[in-house]
């Protein structure tokens, strides 16, 4: 019976929280009726704050909320909203949230590694669109909370995409051992690179379950794999998109997911609602996310479907979209700059599976 309300009360604030946030414009009229906003976004968010941070929390609120109606008046194709980020400063959400310097992980580790070779190269048609979530090759967002995780939750989606597709099994894999195992080059909550995780992964045997590994968005703990049994999802290796091609990048996204880092420090990304995101945001890399598909909306535009890790309330259901194609190499929020995908070529993957379906391979 507990167990039933715990249940019910989660599915109740999940789909409270799925409902939105919404304001209106008489809200933002005097600083009482912000302070009675700001009351309903905490009851709403169910944000706790200790009270000598009430006064500062609303000022930073105020502030989020000014620039969230601004911008949304303006007439840009994507749109901002007071999601649960709405009372931190820009400078608490970059270093919570997009604090993975890539830039220097990337020094520590040297040049790009991996198998050397690029399996798409001879790619010449892709399809015009691309969703790997209606093929079932995506799990669902999931949220790395206050931790910078970020590049264990790219790697353990591109992986979990590309072991659908090859045994057409979908099993949610657990980031938390990539944070208490692979700590070798990658720094669990201080942040990490994707490409050194596909091959811990590769010389690990594989990754265990999210079932058997939950994940617990702290990296106190020593590795836990080896007392833990049940299910093992190995890959072959990985590989490197050629750097600042967003056409090379469509290739490999045509056949699966692959993980790329962007700039998600900016003010629009951390309160983004809905639509194409064309910026604000640079080329410092400092956020592990992974690109799911493309498309384009009605009018022309085109973007990339890139699944984030901060939770399914966060922009489109955990998504955004980002801007596809654009004149600077780099892809906008630099997104076509490190771009890995793992490499399963046999079918003899996980521990239990040994039945092998080839209609995924075959649809594209
Ligand atoms: C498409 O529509 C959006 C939003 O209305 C607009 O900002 C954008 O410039 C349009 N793009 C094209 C190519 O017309
Ligand atoms: C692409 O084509 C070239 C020339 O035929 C060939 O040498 C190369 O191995 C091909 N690459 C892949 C990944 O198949």
């Amino acid at each position: 019976m507990k167990l039933f309300f715990i249940v019910l009360i989660s599915f109740l604030s999940l789909l409270q929280a799925s409902k939105g946030f919404d304001f209106d414009e008489k809200e933002l009229e005097t600083e009482e009726n912000v302070w009675k906003l700001y009351e309903r976004w905490r009851g709403h968010h169910s944000v706790s704050r200790a009270s000598h941070e009430a006064i500062k929390r609303f000022n930073v609120f105020r502030h989020n909320v000014l620039h969230v109606h601004r911008t949304n008046k303006k007439n840009k194709p994507y749109k901002l909203k007071i999601n649960r980020f709405a009372d931190i400063t820009h400078h608490e959400f970059r270093s919570s949230y997009a604090g993975s310097n890539v830039k220097h992980h990337r020094m520590l580790r040297g040049p790009k590694r991996g198998s050397g070779g690029f399996m798409y190269e001879n790619v010449t048609r892709v399809p015009s669109s691309v969703d790997w979530r209606e093929k079932g090759a995506v799990t669902e967002v999931k949220n790395q909370q206050d931790c910078g995780s970020c590049w264990a939750f790219s790697t353990v989606a591109a992986v979990e995409g590309i072991n659908k597709i090859r045994t057409n099994k979908l099993v949610s894999l657990s980031e938390q051992e990539l944070v208490d195992c692979d700590t070798e080059e990658n720094q669990g909550c201080a942040g990490g690179l994707m490409e050194p995780a596909f091959e811990f992964i590769k010389n690990n045997g594989g990754i265990k379950t999210e079932e058997t590994y939950p994940y617990d968005s702290s990296d106190v703990q020593f590795c836990r794999a080896n007392s833990i049994g049940g299910e093992t999802v190995t890959i072959d290796g990985h590989e490197h998109v050629p750097e600042n091609d967003e056409e090379e990048l469509l290739k490999a996204v045509a056949h699966q997911p692959v993980s790329v880092a962007i700039d998600a420090g900016s003010s629009d990304f951390q309160l983004y609602s809905e639509g194409v995101f064309i910026g604000e945001c640079g080329t410092q890399l400092n956020h592990g996310v992974v690109i799911v598909g493309y498309g384009e909306t009605k009018n022309g535009t085109k973007y990339w479907i890139v699944r984030n890790s901060w939770g399914p309330e966060w922009g489109e259901g955990g998504y955004v979209r980002i801007e596809r194609g654009i004149s600077e190499n780099e892809g906008r929020c630099g997104i076509a700059m490190e771009a890995s995908y793992p490499t399963k070529l046999s079918s003899t993957p996980s521990t239990h599976e040994s039945v092998v379906r080839d209609d995924v391979k075959d649809e594209l």
